[in-house]
């Protein structure tokens, strides 16, 4: 089956052009100009909208195996496409952790059967799962989660992590950390109790700036002694993002993301949204969110990603110190970001590259994040004018609310293709 996607505007380099793009074998095998004849089983006609890769958002929690009722390969990979996500990556927090190769490989399985779009993995480092990282095979990735958090991935221990960064390095592998110090988390919680503070309004006093930029700094540290690659996840402070700035001027090898939740939302949406504001790293002040963007700017933060972790709204709705940490956010991190190109936040080039170019070769994608000739045909054609509303209630995630609901925004996804071939969902 050939897919002729015709009249659509394709960015080479830094202009929107009029073009045509031949889909053949799942590849893009063909970009030409508007006046050529080409040949294709099937032509649709793009009506001058805009066509970009489709997105990798390379943090993700689908939640299989031990949380299908929160997500399921299916239901998250739905609410990928729907929001223009061609590649997720999965996070190893998992009941059990993703920290054998069987397990591994056993989530390749459910996702090879249930997912509507490509994935790939991170592998999960632990206190006790060396052997497993030194062999371990088809993961792009060693998650280390320097802070508790969902599920029960925690490394505190110097001389562990010192170990894991070391095989990482032998195996020329990224270790991509959850940066908040577990000391520093545990000290506000207890003080946070003997307050009796108890809604999501503390939660960013409890997982703190400080709590972050303690661990982004001693990952640099650490990074710093190993020479391994170290990518930070979810960098929400302007003192972990300036540690990170200064790693790279300094000649490191880091990386640094940022989440679509900390750069739309401040520490002030706890009081209207409580726990469905609750997450870690927590939200942050404008001060912070202002940093992000100019991180973004400057070059300091290579990918935007989700943190797409969703829980059940009774789970929200419990008392602050049992509901837990996350939000979804795969529907909504392209409408959101190209909400913000029309507002000129952001260009949509930078939004391509951070979504798709930087994490494709972060992580060894090969043939993805990119528009020419001869990579996959993971696509998405979008509507920069086209006005939505989100709307818990009628999303696919399975938990099936946003943080974002009734936020109006200019700029949605038209139709997401995965391997050359249109995915409709209903
Ligand atoms: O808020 C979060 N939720 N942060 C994490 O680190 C984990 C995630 C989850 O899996 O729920
Ligand atoms: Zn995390
Ligand atoms: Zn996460």
């Amino acid at each position: 089956m050939s897919l002729l996607l015709d009249n659509c505007l394709v960015m080479l380099g830094k202009r929107l052009m009029p073009r045509q793009v031949l889909l053949e074998k799942g590849k893009i095998a063909e970009i030409a100009e508007l006046d050529e004849k080409l040949p294709a089983m099937k032509r649709i006609d793009c009506e001058n909208k805009i066509l970009l890769p489709g997105l990798i958002d390379a943090h993700v929690h689908f939640r299989v195996p031990g949380a299908e009722h929160k997500e399921d390969w299916h239901t998250g990979s739905r609410a990928a496409v729907a929001g223009g996500i061609t590649t997720v990556i999965d996070m190893p927090n998992n009941k059990p952790s993703c920290t054998t190769q069987q397990l591994l490989d056993e989530k390749r399985i459910a996702a090879q059967r249930d997912s509507l779009c490509n994935f790939a993995f991170h592998f999960g480092a632990s206190n006790d799962n060396l052997q497993a990282l030194m062999k371990v095979e088809g993961a792009v990735s060693f998650k280390v989660f320097m802070g508790s958090s969902t599920g029960n991935l925690l490394v505190t221990d110097a001389g562990k992590l010192k170990q894991i960064f070391s095989v990482a390095k032998e195996r020329e592998k990224v270790v991509a950390v959850h940066a908040e110090d577990e000391t520093v988390i545990q000290e506000n919680t207890k003080s946070a109790r003997e307050l009796g503070w108890d809604s999501a309004k503390y939660h960013s006093k409890i997982r703190s700036n400080e709590a972050e930029e303690k661990a982004i700094e001693r990952a640099l540290l650490l990074q710093k002694e190993i020479g391994n690659r170290l990518h930070i996840c979810h960098v929400s402070t302007k003192e972990g993002l300036q540690l990170i700035k200064d790693a790279k001027a300094a000649g490191q090898a880091v990386t640094c993301e940022a989440t679509p939740h900390h750069l739309f939302l401040d520490d002030s949406a706890t009081e209207e949204l409580g726990n469905f504001a609750k997450m870690n790293p927590s939200l942050k002040s404008k001060e912070d969110v202002a940093a992000l963007w100019r991180g973004i700017a400057d070059g300091t933060i290579d990918l935007i990603a989700t943190d797409h972790a969703p829980h059940r709204k009774k789970e929200k709705e419990k008392p602050y110190w049992e509901a837990p940490s996350g939000v979804p956010g795969c529907e909504t991190m392209l409408p959101l970001l190209l909400d913000a190109v029309n507002k000129e936040k952001i260009s949509l080039q930078k939004v391509a590259e951070l979504c798709c170019r930087n994490p494709a070769k972060l992580y060894g994608l090969n043939g993805k994040g990119e528009m020419r000739k001869g990579v996959d045909a993971d696509l998405v054609l979008i509507d920069l004018e086209k006005e939505i509303t989100i709307k818990s209630g009628s999303l696919y995630t399975k938990c099936n609310w946003s943080p974002f609901s009734t936020w109006k925004l200019k700029g949605a996804v038209e139709k997401t293709f995965v391997g050359g071939k249109e995915i409709r969902l209903e």
